[in-house]
């Protein structure tokens, strides 16, 4: 465990430290190196393909690197299987909404906290009785906050199926924060919003920080809402880091104008880059 040097900066929160990942030939992540400060908003962008969710998917446990680290809150949960990982504290959304959609909003909220179900057979003891009337009090009080902070009471019982996009999106989110992340992963959190949507999403994200100390890391190709949002930005292309900063610098890299734009003029590319950034 590291310690913090006093009126330092804090100690990261995640680490991930060259990792490189493997499938059959295909090498989607080679030596991703980032760190994530507690309290940040860090967005991973890159082009299709990058290896961005790849990069989740290992964050998360759900692919294990060849090579390489991943610690948060300082230990090593490089060989820690997925689950372990969600109790920890990494909560996650998907980027294809995987939602169970023949059922409510409500039941979906509820498949969160199985992040806490007891595993072994003497804590499935102990969690009859009272500590388990307890967990369910306790539960219900942290569904009712998270449905009452995204707006999304009128539909609680509505069938997942019978949503738009923008709002299931949303009941992802919600399903997420049900694990009591400390880190949210986001995976695309407005891909296919319309821009009504997105500032929706975008004031949730910031709020999540804000009300509920979450730290948040996000992949998104929504260039404006990265850099309005984020404190960090890592950009990955080909598996590899090409640059990572504060946005305005990582936008003004010519090498990561040249990764979303294909080769060219780099002058004429930034101003491109810019605008899709929002910035001219
Ligand atoms: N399960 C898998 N099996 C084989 N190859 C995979 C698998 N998942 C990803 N890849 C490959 O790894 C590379 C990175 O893919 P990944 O989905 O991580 O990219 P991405 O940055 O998330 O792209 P997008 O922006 O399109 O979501 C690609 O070449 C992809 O084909
Ligand atoms: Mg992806």
């Amino acid at each position: 465990m590291e310690t913090n040097t006093p009126g330092g900066p804090a100690a990261p929160l995640l680490q991930v430290d060259g990792v490189t990942l493997t499938f059959g030939g295909v090498r989607a992540l080679a030596g991703v190196g980032f760190d994530v400060a507690p309290g940040s908003i860090t967005a991973v962008i890159g082009p299709n393909g990058a290896g961005k969710t790849s990069l989740f998917n290992t964050i998360s446990g759900f692919y294990r690197p060849t090579a390489g680290s991943i610690r948060f809150k300082g230990q090593d949960i490089t060989h820690v299987p997925a689950p372990q990982r969600a109790k920890l504290g990494l909560g996650r959304s998907f980027q294809n909404i995987a939602l169970f959609r023949g059922m409510t909003v409500l039941d979906n909220i509820k498949l969160g906290r199985h992040a806490h179900l007891k595993t072994n057979v003497l804590d499935a003891l102990l969690y009859f009785g009272r500590a388990r009337r307890e967990e369910a009090e306790l539960r219900a009080d942290i569904e009712e906050r998270i449905i009452d902070f995204l707006e999304i009471d009128h539909i609680r019982h509505a069938p997942v199926s019978a949503l738009p996009y923008g709002l299931q999106k949303r009941v992802e989110m919600a399903r997420a924060l049900a694990m009591q992340p400390q880190i949210l992963m986001l995976d695309e959190p407005v891909a296919g919003m319309n821009r009504e949507e997105t500032e929706d999403m975008a004031r949730f994200i910031l709020d999540v920080r804000a009300e509920w100390g979450v730290t948040v890391l996000m992949v998104e190709h929504d260039m404006g809402m990265v850099m309005d949002l984020s404190d960090h930005v890592v950009v990955l292309n080909f598996g590899q880091v090409i640059a990572q900063g504060a946005p305005a610098a990582v936008q003004a890299d010519p090498e990561v104008i040249r990764a979303y734009l294909g080769s060219g003029d780099v002058g004429d590319l930034r101003q491109k880059f810019q605008a899709l950034a929002g910035v001219v």
